[in-house]
């Protein structure tokens, strides 16, 4: 776990220069030695740390920490009042917000630096390490169960893509049901769980992970086309945006989306959707179960279900484990 003297340490070092043993020891009123310790850990966090002889540690490039109140205020400064936590590490910010779901009102976020067990779609991991990406959720309450959230995932996808786009990131698409992709390459996954009488008072976490700058070890263990906000700036030759810039962007849009979902449903986002859609008018594959069916893409229905022309027919697919692929 990341303690005070861990938190400290790496508040300490987040400036990218170098720090003496002895200044740090003297800044964390803690011994060489104890500081030291704290390094090996920083080191097990998966930060690469850079040590020379005579001018002690640094962490170069720095380190952007989320910062818990910075964030709240900047919501308030939007007109959103959100219940926000930063945790340092955490297994699931999903997960945190599930486990006391029962219990928690409408608008509830949680952010984590470090996700130990996140969680991705299909049962999936999400490849989650400290301080490098986005980990953000959201809980919200909803009345008329389940078939009220019709469509909410794809929603979701279109206040991240505009959030991304606001913050200068340009051709942001939008894979059925709900991937977030930069030329082909995955840049942000969303995770909707719900608890609650899937018939009538239920809660719903929104989950959004979005790859600000992986890293080389992180991005190694990732088994599909990837892409970081760092890579797509570099591209662009413009700075990235800021990870608390980001999670500002996106609570606010999430919040507003969440607010007002109920009562306008998928169809007052769908244009909004299909404007960033991968894939429309091309032949993909879908597949559901151990089944797989090739169509032409027309785009979603009102409900967020996709449109597939298959042997001249128009055909429809719900959610649920449903993949598009492009044909190869
Ligand atoms: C996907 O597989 O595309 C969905 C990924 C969702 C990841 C986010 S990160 C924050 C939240 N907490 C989790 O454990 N998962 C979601």
């Amino acid at each position: 776990m990341v303690d005070d003297n861990l938190a400290r340490l790496l508040q300490a070092l987040s400036d990218g220069r170098y720090h003496s043993g002895q200044a740090l020891a003297d800044a964390l009123s803690i011994s060489r030695t104890a500081v030291w310790k704290q390094v090996q850990r920083l080191q097990g966090l998966g930060l690469e740390l850079q040590t020379r002889r005579g001018q002690g540690y640094c962490l170069p490039g720095g380190l952007e920490l989320l910062d818990e109140s910075a964030i709240a205020r900047a919501l308030a400064g939007r007109g959103r009042s959100l219940a926000l936590s930063v945790h340092p590490v955490i297994d699931s910010t999903n997960q945190y917000l599930l486990r006391q779901s029962g219990q928690l009102p409408a608008g509830v976020a949680c952010l984590a630096e470090q996700q130990t067990a996140g969680r991705g779609r299909r049962g999936r991991q999400w490849v989650s390490p400290f301080a490098r990406n986005l980990y953000l959720s959201l809980h919200w309450r909803f009345e008329g169960g389940a078939s009220v959230l019709e469509g909410l995932s794809l929603a979701v996808g279109v206040v991240i893509a505009e959030a991304l786009e606001d913050l200068g990131i340009a051709d942001v698409q939008l894979k059925w049901p709900n991937d977030v992709l930069a030329g082909d390459r995955k840049l942000a996954g969303i995770l909707l769980e719900m608890s609650g009488d899937p018939a009538g008072h239920c809660q719903v976490v929104v989950g959004v992970g979005v790859n600000v700058a992986m890293g080389a070890a992180a991005g190694k263990t990732i088994d599909q086309q990837w892409v970081d906000l760092q890579q797509l700036a570099q591209e662009a030759g413009r700075p990235r945006p800021s990870r608390h810039q980001l999670a500002v962007a996106l609570l606010d849009r999430l919040a507003g989306l969440l607010e007002g979902f109920a009562e306008q449903g998928f169809a007052a986002w769908r244009e909004r959707w299909l404007a960033r859609a991968a894939y429309l008018g091309e032949r993909v594959s879908v597949s559901a179960a151990n089944r797989s069916e090739q169509g032409v893409m027309l785009g979603v229905d009102d409900s967020g279900a996709l449109r597939l022309r298959i042997d001249g027919e128009e055909r429809l697919f719900h959610g649920g484990e449903v993949s598009v692929r492009p044909e190869s």
